[in-house]
């Protein structure tokens, strides 16, 4: 396939930054993404160029990394896939993909494609844990009963892997999807009943702290997520904060 990409490049944080045209030839349909960004990078380095920073670490849409907004969409425009499970046949010979990072206050550029998602760390280290007794008394997880239905929900919640798509999908740059999967995971389960309260009304504060914007329900966030976040997280995050805000006044 012969493609035109046009990639954002910005040198660092306080760089304007600018969409620069890069042609592709010969680029193969069982490529990745990252596969073909990797070749045109190996190019730019032939040419004595800058090549493009972008974030990426597992390949195998687990860790997260691969955060890249493809022709307006987190992920590109398969569904249910990161940016490195995205594959070149999805696109057609003489296609031109516009390739620009997840932007959004809270995730600062830090360069081309690579932003900062240090805040999703720091909202996770307001609340997103549990303490348990590791000191030879642990209790075996399976003398604690609990109903399929609810430890399938904490799963499905537990999938989240902090991506950031869902911030940068919404029009408001709301992280509630993200932060309503870590508060779920825990809330469904007895273990996380421990420090609930704490939980949401920290993890929901330090959210804020941060600079991301409110939900308006317009579920742009679901959609573009790869491992399918529900928006029913959301729904239960906001119970259990009102929950939380009554019992602590
Ligand atoms: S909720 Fe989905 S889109 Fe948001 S960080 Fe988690 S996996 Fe990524
Ligand atoms: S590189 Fe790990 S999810 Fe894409």
């Amino acid at each position: 396939m012969k493609l035109i990409l046009k990639v954002w490049r910005q040198k660092n944080s306080s760089d304007k930054g600018r969409i620069e045209t890069y042609p592709m030839e010969n680029v193969s349909e069982h490529m990745s993404f990252l596969e073909m960004m990797d070749v045109l990078n190996e190019q730019l380095i032939s040419q004595g160029t800058d090549p493009i920073a972008f974030d990426h670490d597992c390949r195998e849409g687990i860790c997260g990394m691969c955060s890249m907004y493809i022709n307006g969409e987190a992920h590109g425009p398969d569904r249910g896939i990161t940016t490195c499970q995205l594959h070149m046949r999805k696109f057609n010979d003489g296609d031109t993909i516009y390739v620009e990072p997840f932007r959004a206050k809270g995730f600062p550029v830090i360069k081309d494609l690579t932003v900062d998602r240090s805040a999703f760390d720091r909202i996770q280290h307001a609340g997103g844990f549990i303490s348990v007794n590791t000191s030879g008394n642990t209790q075996d997880a399976n003398a604690i009963p609990i109903p399929k239905d609810d430890a399938d929900k904490a799963f499905d919640a537990a999938t989240c892997i902090g991506c950031g798509a869902c911030v940068a999908s919404c029009k408001n740059a709301s992280a509630m999807l993200f932060v309503s999967a870590k508060v779920s995971q825990f809330s469904l389960l007895p273990q996380g009943k421990v420090e609930a309260k704490r939980r949401v009304l920290n993890m929901v504060e330090q959210m804020d702290k941060e600079g991301f914007g409110n939900c308006t329900n317009t579920g742009a966030c679901e959609v573009e997520c790869p491992k399918g976040i529900s928006l029913e997280n959301i729904a239960r995050m906001n119970r259990e904060y009102l929950k939380a805000s009554v019992a602590s006044e």
